[in-house]
């Protein structure tokens, strides 16, 4: 298995997929020094046991930095049948057995406007998992967010560097390289402008 690929995945661009992100609440903690009220965020657990995967609430703190996360009620039927079709496409997309790791999934919208940069991530960073696969869902309106994968944390060694476009993913290895990708701009004033991803890091 090679420290990253990329890989199609269009089968995860499903309407109910697509919707989950304008609901999601905003991520005011771990990002917050960047710049504040553009990240908004939800986590869940998951574990493949007995023939299904499961919902994992307590996994949810091992793969969250922001203390206490929890999924608000109201929205978890919706956010969880999201993330089963979104495992469901995992299984045949990828050239491995995602069912041998748990899995901390997180939706994820970064905003931007015409004079204020989205930030999608700090500098080149690990994140203290296994891998990590990044998907993208939509780019509305924006220019950047060009995803760079690095065998060195001063980006000297660049594996990836690349727009990541709606219905395609990386996956890399957490434990060897370096990640991050740049902040976005919106293209034209006045209409929303936004980056949506999913997030599904890996530990054994
Ligand atoms: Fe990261």
């Amino acid at each position: 298995m090679s420290q990253m690929f990329w890989c199609p995945a269009a089968p995860v661009l499903t309407d109910e997929v697509r919707h989950i992100f304008s609901d999601l609440p905003p991520d005011e903690r771990f990002y917050s020094e960047m710049r504040k009220g553009t990240r908004f965020k939800a986590i869940l657990g998951f574990a493949f046991e007995a023939g299904a995967w499961r919902y994992e609430p307590d996994l949810t703190s091992v793969f969250s930095r922001n203390p206490g996360e929890s999924l608000d009620p109201r929205f978890q039927d919706v956010l969880l049948s999201a993330a089963r079709s979104v495992t469901d496409v995992l299984e045949m997309v990828l050239p491995f057995q995602i069912r041998d790791y748990r899995i901390g999934m997180n939706f994820i919208r970064v905003t931007c406007s015409c004079d204020t940069i989205g930030d999608n991530s700090p500098p080149f960073h690990r994140d203290g998992f296994k891998r990590s696969l990044h998907i993208c869902v939509e780019r509305k309106n924006i220019s950047g967010g060009i995803s760079i994968v690095s065998s060195d944390p001063r980006g000297e060694e660049v594996l990836y560097e690349d727009i990541i476009l709606p219905g395609e993913l990386i996956c890399f290895d957490d434990e060897s390289l370096y990640h991050m990708a740049t902040g976005i701009i919106a293209n034209y004033p006045d209409q929303p402008a936004y980056r949506d991803m999913i997030v599904v890091d890996m530990i054994d």
